[in-house]
C-alpha cells in the first residue's frame, strides 16, 4: 500500500521532491553542467601548460579510467537513494555522510570563484565590441591585469574593490538564484533549455571561424602533436585527472544530486556515456578554438605558438582579445566566444550552488524557495568580497589549484576507497547501474574504480602533494599559501566532519515517506539476485 498520506490541515506540507521531467531535460542539465569554464577556460590552459598536445594522451587515459567510471558511480550514487550529496551518503552508510559534506564545501569554494570568470567573460563580450584593450600599447596581457582586474603587485587580500568587476559579479549572482529559487523544472531544466542550444550554436560558429584564420594550423599542430617526455612527468597526470573530475562535475557531489532528480525509470549509463562524450567533445572543440587563434596570433606577430601566450589563468583572455583587433569580423569572434563562456558557466555555476541548496534543504527539511535563499545570498556575499577586488585574481589562481588537486581529487581518492575496500559498496551500485541502464558494466568497472582509481589516485596526490610542497605555489608568499591554498583544502575536510555531526532536523528528508515507498521498490527488486549470496 501507499504511505502517501496527505497530511490535510498542516499549516505547510512537506515538499515532494522534484524530477526531471524527461530524461533529454536530464541529460541537457547534466551536460550544461558538465560544459562549463572548465571546457573552455580552463581546458586549453591547463593543456598548455602541460605540454600541450602531450596532455591529450593523459587526458584520454582519466576520462576512461576514472572521468566515465566515477561519473557511473555518482550517477549509482544519487539514483539508488535519492538525496542530496550528504542524504544519498548518508542512507548509504551512516559513516559516508562526511563524504557528502566535503562535496557541498568544494562547490562553495568553487562557485565563490567560479561567478567572477562569468563576470569578467560578460564584461569582455562587451569590450569585444569596443576593443578596450587596443587602448593599452602594451597588448591584451596588460589590459588584462592591469587596466581591467586592476591586480596589485603582490599576492594578499585586499578590499579594494574594481568597479567594473562588482557590478557583472552581482547581476550574475541575481540571475543565478532566480533560477534556482524556481526549482528543477521550471528553473534549472528551462534555463539549460535555452542557454545549451544557444551555447551549442554560438560555439560551432566560433570554431569554424578560428580554423580558417591564417596561421590556425601552426597552433592545431601545437595542439595535437604529442610531446612523449611529459609523459613521464607525474604533474601532468595529476592535471588531467584533476581537470578531467572538474570539467565532467564528478566527484564533488553535482552529479549525484542531479541524478536524485533522475525518474526511478532511466537509463543511467546510456545518459552518462552521452553526457561523457558531449563534455569532451565540446572541450577538445574549445582546445581547437584556443590554439588556432594562437596559431593565429604567432602568425600575426611572426613567431612561434609557444612564445604567444604566456599566463595561464588568463589565456583565454589574452589570446581571444588579440584576434578580436587582429582578425577580419573579429568583434564577432569575441562576441561568440564570451557569449559562450558566460552561457556554459551559468548552466555549471546553476549545478554547483545546487549541491549545496539542496544539501542544507534535505539535512534541516527547509522548503525550496528558503533554502535556496538562506543558502545562496551568503555565498554570493562571500564571492562578493573576496573576487573583484585588486587581489581577486591571486585568490582565484590559489584556490582553482587546491580545490582541484586537495579537493576534489582527494575526495575522489576518498570515495573510491571507502565505497570500495571500507564499505564494499561497489557490487550492489554496479547491479543498481545495470538493472537501470540499456548498456550492463562488467567486472571491469568494479576494478577500475575499486582497484584502478585508488592506486592512480593515490599516486598522483602523493606526487602533487610532494611538488606543492616543495615549491611555493606560483611563486605566491607562504602565509598566503598556506592560508588560502593549504589552510582551505584542510578547512573543507574538518568542516565536513563538523557538518556531518549536526544532527537531523526531524523535518528532514532522511526518513521522507517518499524515499521509503522507493526504498521498498528497490528492495523487491534486489531481494531475487542476491537471496541466494544473503540469506
Ligand atoms: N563542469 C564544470 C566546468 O567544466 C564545473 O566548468
Amino acid at each position: 500500500m501507499s504511505s502517501s498520506s496527505s497530511q490535510q490541515g498542516a499549516p505547510l506540507a512537506p515538499e515532494k521532491r522534484e524530477t526531471f521531467s524527461s530524461r533529454k531535460l536530464f541529460i541537457l542539465s547534466a551536460v550544461g553542467s558538465a560544459v562549463g569554464l572548465g571546457n573552455i577556460w580552463r581546458f586549453p590552459y591547463v593543456a598548455y601548460e602541460n605540454g600541450g598536445g602531450a596532455f591529450l594522451i593523459p587526458y584520454l587515459v582519466a576520462i576512461l579510467c576514472a572521468g566515465i567510471p566515477l561519473l557511473f558511480l555518482d550517477y549509482a550514487v544519487g539514483h539508488r537513494y535519492r538525496g542530496s550529496a550528504p542524504l544519498s551518503y548518508r542512507r548509504l552508510n551512516r559513516k559516508a555522510e562526511v563524504l557528502g559534506w566535503w562535496q557541498v564545501l568544494i562547490c562553495f569554494i568553487i562557485a565563490i570563484y567560479y561567478a567572477a570568470i562569468i563576470a569578467w567573460a560578460a564584461m569582455y563580450c562587451w569590450f569585444s565590441i569596443t576593443k578596450a584593450w587596443d587602448k593599452n600599447p602594451d597588448g591584451a596581457a596588460a589590459f588584462f591585469s592591469t587596466d581591467f582586474l586592476q591586480t596589485a603587485p603582490e599576492a594578499g587580500v585586499g578590499f579594494d574593490f574594481v568597479g567594473r568587476i562588482f557590478v557583472p559579479m552581482i547581476l550574475v549572482w541575481l540571475v543565478t538564484i532566480v533560477i534556482m529559487v524556481a526549482g528543477v523544472n521550471k528553473g534549472i531544466s528551462r534555463a539549460n533549455a535555452v542557454f545549451m542550444p544557444l551555447l551549442i550554436v554560438m560555439f560551432a560558429i566560433l570554431v569554424v571561424q578560428s580554423v580558417f584564420l591564417p596561421g590556425a594550423v601552426d597552433g592545431l599542430n601545437a595542439f595535437f602533436t604529442p610531446d612523449f617526455a611529459a609523459l613521464k612527468n607525474p604533474t601532468v597526470w595529476a592535471a588531467a585527472f584533476g581537470h578531467i573530475f572538474f570539467s565532467l562535475s564528478v566527484a564533488f557531489g553535482i552529479m549525484v544530486t542531479y541524478s536524485s532528480y533522475m525518474k526511478r525509470k532511466s537509463d543511467l549509463t546510456g545518459s552518462g556515456y552521452v553526457v561523457a562524450f558531449a563534455n569532451s567533445g565540446f572541450e577538445l572543440l574549445a582546445g581547437i578554438g584556443v590554439f588556432a587563434a594562437l596559431g593565429f596570433m604567432a602568425h600575426n606577430a611572426g613567431t612561434s605558438v609557444g612564445e604567444v601566450a604566456t599566463s595561464g589563468i588568463g589565456l583565454a583572455f589574452i589570446a581571444f582579445p588579440t584576434i578580436v583587433s587582429q582578425a577580419p569580423l573579429g568583434s564577432v569572434i569575441g562576441v561568440l566566444f564570451f557569449g559562450s563562456l558566460v552561457f556554459a558557466g551559468l548552466t555549471s555555476l546553476i549545478s554547483i550552488l545546487e549541491v549545496i541548496v539542496a544539501a542544507f534543504q534535505d539535512k534541516l527539511g527547509w522548503r525550496r524557495t528558503p533554502a535556496t535563499l538562506i543558502v545562496s545570498i551568503p555565498v554570493a556575499v562571500i564571492s562578493l568580497l573576496l573576487f573583484p577586488t585588486t587581489t581577486g585574481l591571486y585568490l582565484l589562481d590559489t584556490m582553482d589549484a587546491f580545490v582541484n588537486q586537495f579537493g576534489i581529487l582527494a575526495c575522489a581518492l576518498a570515495i573510491v576507497i571507502i565505497l570500495g575496500a571500507g564499505l564494499g559498496a561497489l557490487p550492489k551500485l554496479a547491479k543498481h547501474l545495470n538493472r537501470h541502464s540499456s548498456i550492463k558494466l562488467g567486472t571491469g568497472w568494479m576494478v577500475l574504480v575499486g582497484g584502478v582509481g585508488p592506486a592512480a589516485l593515490g599516486y598522483m596526490l602523493i606526487n602533487e602533494l610532494q611538488t606543492k610542497l616543495s615549491e611555493q605555489y606560483s611563486g605566491y608568499p607562504a602565509w598566503f599559501n598556506g592560508i588560502f591554498g593549504w589552510g582551505m583544502a584542510g578547512a573543507l575536510l574538518v568542516g565536513a566532519v563538523l557538518l556531518s555531526l549536526i544532527p537531523w532536523s526531524k523535518n528532514s528528508k532522511l526518513n521522507d515517506p517518499e524515499y521509503l515507498q522507493h526504498q521498498e521498490n528497490v528492495i523487491a527488486e534486489e531481494v531475487p539476485e542476491t537471496a541466494v549470496k544473503e540469506y
